[in-house]
């Protein structure tokens, strides 16, 4: 097994992704892949495009890493990292595409704050998309999709567009979801200015 790609954590420059790619595709990057079921898929799909995920439960950067290497998915590298941290060290507009689907509820009202999508990660992401470059959201918790929403709405640098059901997650969480009768939600919002 190779070992998950490891960058110097200094600031990036522009122009860095060639150097963890060997290409000039455009980068998605996918927030909290979990397995990584999503990523194989995605990557897959999507050959002229890279995909750098990053997972901040090391077991999980750990299985995906060994998906990646099972399926030689030459397109994708994961990162065992907090996403609000890796995106810090990326300069503004250096990013293709973001993923966030299903990030972790944490249910209880007390826990809420402890949840990937506040409005400072949504600047965060923002800062670090390039113009016309879009966030795809799916969450399968009502109250948590409405938040983000509100927050992805809210800045005025992202405007909704039509979300492409070929870019949706078919994971486990989405199966779990889909076999409970919960309904799974999908946004896409584009950088506009
Ligand atoms: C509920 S799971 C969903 C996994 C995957 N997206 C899927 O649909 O199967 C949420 C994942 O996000 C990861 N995660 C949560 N907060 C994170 C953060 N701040 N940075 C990176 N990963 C995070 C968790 O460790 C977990 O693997």
């Amino acid at each position: 097994m190779t070992a998950h790609y490891q960058p110097d954590w200094s600031p990036l420059q522009p122009g860095f992704w060639p150097d963890v790619f060997g290409n000039e595709h455009p980068v998605a990057i996918e927030v909290g892949p979990g397995l990584g079921e999503f990523l194989q898929a995605i990557s897959q799909a999507e050959p002229t495009w890279n995909f750098f995920a990053v997972e901040q439960d090391g077991k999980r950067a750990t299985a995906v890493q060994r998906r990646i290497d099972r399926h030689q998915l030459i397109n994708a590298r994961v990162v065992w990292a907090p996403a609000e941290y890796v995106l810090s060290l990326l300069p503004g507009a250096s990013v293709d595409r973001f993923h966030i689907q299903f990030p972790d509820p944490w249910w209880k009202r007390r826990h809420h704050r402890r949840r990937l999508m506040t409005r400072a990660f949504v600047a965060e992401l923002r800062r670090t998309l390039k113009m016309e470059s879009t966030i795809e959201f799916v969450s399968d918790v009502e109250d948590y999709f409405a938040m983000a929403q509100e927050l992805l709405n809210a800045d005025p640098d992202l405007s909704e567009v039509p979300t492409s059901p070929e870019l949706l997650a078919t994971t486990s969480f989405a199966r779990k979801a889909a076999a409970r009768g919960w309904k799974i939600s999908a946004s896409s919002h584009r950088k506009i200015r």
